[in-house]
């Protein structure tokens, strides 16, 4: 695909069928759209959402949350797993109150200085939260990418990640971006999924490398062993 055809595809599709009433998606509020995304880090949509309220509940701003003790926070995480995103999320909202006043900030490079906030989250935060035309690339991207565009190797390799990255940022689109990274998100949790993928629902199949290769087992590419 061509980026703008990609990008047409993509965004159709999320007028169509994307998810659209998630608890995080009325709002443009940084501080509640960068903890949606942190929790979602490894953790699905269903178990995210009561942890998600909970939390709001107990600190509604980014600065309840720096002037929460740890135990606090680590209690109301409890049962979501991979603990040191908790830590990090404690640390990155003292970093906000103490040096950014409180204002959760606002460009990809000050969100990615952040604990627990690598590129693609930044990326996310900036779309979703900014309006900003930024490129994410999560575990999800990364497999509609590499499966439509035939990106072969394990994305754990610089060169592959790279390779990724340079489709990503060529297909994000500079309006609407926030619609297309929900759209990409949503396609590769949905349809696109590591094993049977619904390619009758895809709205990229005409023209996808790995099922026309009869690839989509090999693609993405594994750790080498
Ligand atoms: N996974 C990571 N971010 C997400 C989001 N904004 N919506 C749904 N799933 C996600």
């Amino acid at each position: 695909w061509q980026a703008k055809d990609f990008q047409q595809k993509v965004i159709n599709y999320y007028r169509q069928h994307g998810r659209k009433h998630l608890p995080w998606q009325g709002t443009k509020d940084a501080y509640r759209i960068w903890l949606s995304e942190i929790m979602l880090q490894q953790t699905q949509v269903a178990t995210v959402i009561p942890y998600y309220q909970n939390f709001l509940d107990k600190f509604p701003t980014v600065t309840d949350l720096a002037e929460a003790s740890s135990d606090e926070v680590m209690h109301l995480w409890s049962g979501l797993g991979y603990y040191s995103r908790a830590r990090n999320l404690h640390k990155a909202a003292k970093m906000v109150a103490e040096e950014f006043n409180g204002d959760f900030p606002q460009t990809q490079e000050a969100i990615e200085s952040l604990p627990g906030v690598g590129r693609s989250t930044a990326g996310a935060i900036a779309a979703f939260a900014f309006d900003q035309p930024t490129a994410i690339l999560d575990g999800n991207v990364k497999r509609v990418l590499a499966r439509c565009y035939g990106i072969e190797g394990w994305a754990g390799k610089a060169s592959v990640l790279k390779a990724l990255w340079q489709r990503a940022e060529k297909n994000t689109p500079a309006q609407d971006t926030a619609q297309y990274n929900q759209a990409m998100m949503d396609l590769g949790a949905v349809v696109c999924t590591r094993s049977k993928p619904r390619c009758d629902q895809c709205p990229l199949s005409e023209n996808c490398y790995a099922l026309k290769q009869d690839a989509i087992a090999q693609l993405p590419g594994k750790k080498p062993k």
